[in-house]
């Protein structure tokens, strides 16, 4: 079973993702690395990620080490937003991620284009959503809990920005697949939110097992 599950930044969809991966015992790829991986390789090099030279230079020379810690951070979100507009960016990262949701069982991807084009065939599709003020407030509390010092304004600013690129780009934008089930999340707890995901993908997808 290949499970999509894609939406805008602090979502939750990489929450969902990793613990729809555990209780189908399917393998998972978090996308949004690989584009930050692409990011912050290009911010290393002292380059600028809206090059599209530099940006492809950095995807065709990317490293499998996905646990540098560098690729949370809010630099590397910028970088990696900046980089996924780049269509010979996004072409270049293409291969490995269709290969990792052809695995044999299936796979659970997270990210913006999953759904839509990555694994349009897809068992389930999944679009989590919430307000930019929950995610806002979310993503300003795991900053705090890194020891970080910035203001709710600022996390804010930065959502909004992300949310407006990620949406208006030409190449794969972020949007809703017309299959997919849409999950808010802004009133739902974790667990409250884990379980509406299986029970969404229990009643709307294909091959899922009801347990
Ligand atoms: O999910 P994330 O915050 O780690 O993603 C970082 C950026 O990478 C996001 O702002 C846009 C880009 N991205 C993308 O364009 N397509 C994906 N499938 C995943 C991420």
């Amino acid at each position: 079973m290949i499970i999509a599950v894609d939406g805008p930044a602090a979502s939750g969809k990489g929450t969902i993702a990793r613990a729809l991966a555990r209780h189908y015992e399917l393998p998972h790829l978090d996308t949004g690395l690989l584009y930050r991986a692409v990011g912050l390789s290009v911010l290393e090099a002292g380059g600028d990620p809206a090059s599209p030279e530099q940006a492809l230079e950095a995807a065709r020379h990317l490293s499998s080490a996905f646990d540098d810690p560098g690729l949370k951070s809010e630099a590397a979100g910028k970088a990696a937003s900046l980089v996924s507009v780049h269509p010979e960016v996004r072409a270049a990262l293409l291969d490995r991620q269709r290969h990792f949701a052809g695995r044999p069982g299936g796979a659970v991807l997270d990210g913006r284009d999953i759904g839509t084009v990555i694994a349009p065939h897809a068992d389930a599709k999944l679009f989590v959503t919430a307000s930019a003020e929950v995610r806002a407030a979310r993503r300003h509390g795991e900053l705090v809990r890194m020891g970080l010092d910035v203001s709710p304004d600022a996390v804010m600013h930065d959502i909004r920005s992300r949310d407006e690129r990620d949406s208006s780009r030409s190449a794969a934008p972020l949007r809703m697949a017309e299959d997919a089930v849409l999950l808010d999340t802004s009133d739902l707890s974790i667990d409250a939110a884990i379980d509406a995901a299986l029970t969404l993908i229990q009643t709307h997808g294909r091959n899922a097992a009801n347990d």
